[in-house]
């Protein structure tokens, strides 16, 4: 084995294990040098009532390249750590950032300006949401992977061109459905979000559901399910059957359904056929939903 071989080998395991920035040649102490500043970029993303196309829409909070490592240089001024937030603390920031959002734009301001789940530190960007937020029909997934991380916007990796192609086939796509995740930040290395994480990241996705107020809520894959049905049940059992979600925002209940994460079905075709009943069911009762005025 050459050294170029270990060093790429080395690399690839850092880029596994979620290291997406080099560090710097000479070391910046980011303490010293973000007092006061916020990691997010100031302008939250642009929601458009009348979205044209979908690329017109700007749904990730785009904080620019990820900070390197805080590392003191050693003759600077070292300024304390900004003090951690307990996660009740945290938990508490989110439920009031996330209530007092009287729109999508609001939320995402208050999104940006949220602190307390380290997994901003580590995303390359805010994956807000994608599509009409003035649709009938909201699909939730998630958390963003490496592509969604980079482009700032929900699904568009491989298995984001599954569920388009999910949506086409029932008519749909992103300038008459609504997309978003759990988690809006993507968990390093596409690990799975721990239940803290889950937890802190909630009260902005509950919001935001409250705000489209759709008439059907699709949940995309196992956690997504558990988490807005409070259920403890697989993917497995919840699908294939209609829920009320429900939440002190929304004038009435929800109709919920569960279906099986693109990602998944990429893996297992066979259970395609299933996820194709389950859209089935979704078509026929968006068949007979209300009609929306949207303003285009
Ligand atoms: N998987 C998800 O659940 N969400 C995304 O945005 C992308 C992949």
């Amino acid at each position: 084995m050459n050294a170029d071989a270990d060093l790429t080998k080395l690399l690839l395991w850092q880029m596994e294990a979620g290291a997406d920035e080099a560090v710097l040649d000479h070391p910046v102490n980011h303490y010293h040098a973000q007092a006061g500043q916020r990691q997010c970029q100031a302008s939250p993303p642009q929601i458009l009532k009348n979205p044209t196309k979908s690329g017109d829409m700007a749904r990730g909070i785009n904080k620019g390249r990820a900070a390197a490592m805080p590392r003191l240089s050693p003759d600077s001024d070292v300024a304390p750590p900004p003090r951690l937030h307990t996660t009740d603390e945290a938990m508490h920031d989110a439920r009031s950032l996330a209530h007092s959002a009287e729109s999508m734009e609001e939320l995402a301001e208050k999104l940006c300006s949220f602190e307390g789940c380290s997994l901003k530190k580590t995303a390359t960007n805010t994956v807000f949401g994608d599509g009409n937020p003035e649709s009938l029909i909201m699909f939730v997934g998630e958390a963003p992977g490496a592509d969604e991380d980079r482009l700032g916007r929900p699904f568009v990796g491989v298995s984001g061109q599954l569920l388009d192609r999910m949506l086409a086939a029932i008519s749909l796509d992103r300038d008459s459905a609504y997309i978003s995740n759990i988690l809006p930040w993507r968990p390093p290395g596409n690990r799975n979000p721990t239940p803290d994480e889950i937890l802190l990241c909630l009260p902005f996705v509950e919001r935001q559901i409250e705000l489209v107020a759709p008439y059907i809520l699709v949940l995309v894959g196992g956690t997504a399910a558990k988490t807005l049905l409070g259920r403890k049940e697989g993917i497995m059992k919840l699908r294939g059957q209609w829920f009320d979600y429900a939440s002190p925002g929304l004038n009435c209940p929800v109709k919920a359904r569960a279906v099986f994460h693109p990602a998944y079905l990429l893996r297992s075709p066979a259970q395609k056929q299933k996820a194709w009943q389950d859209l089935l069911e979704i078509r026929s009762e968006m068949s007979v939903a209300p009609v929306r005025r949207i303003s285009y």
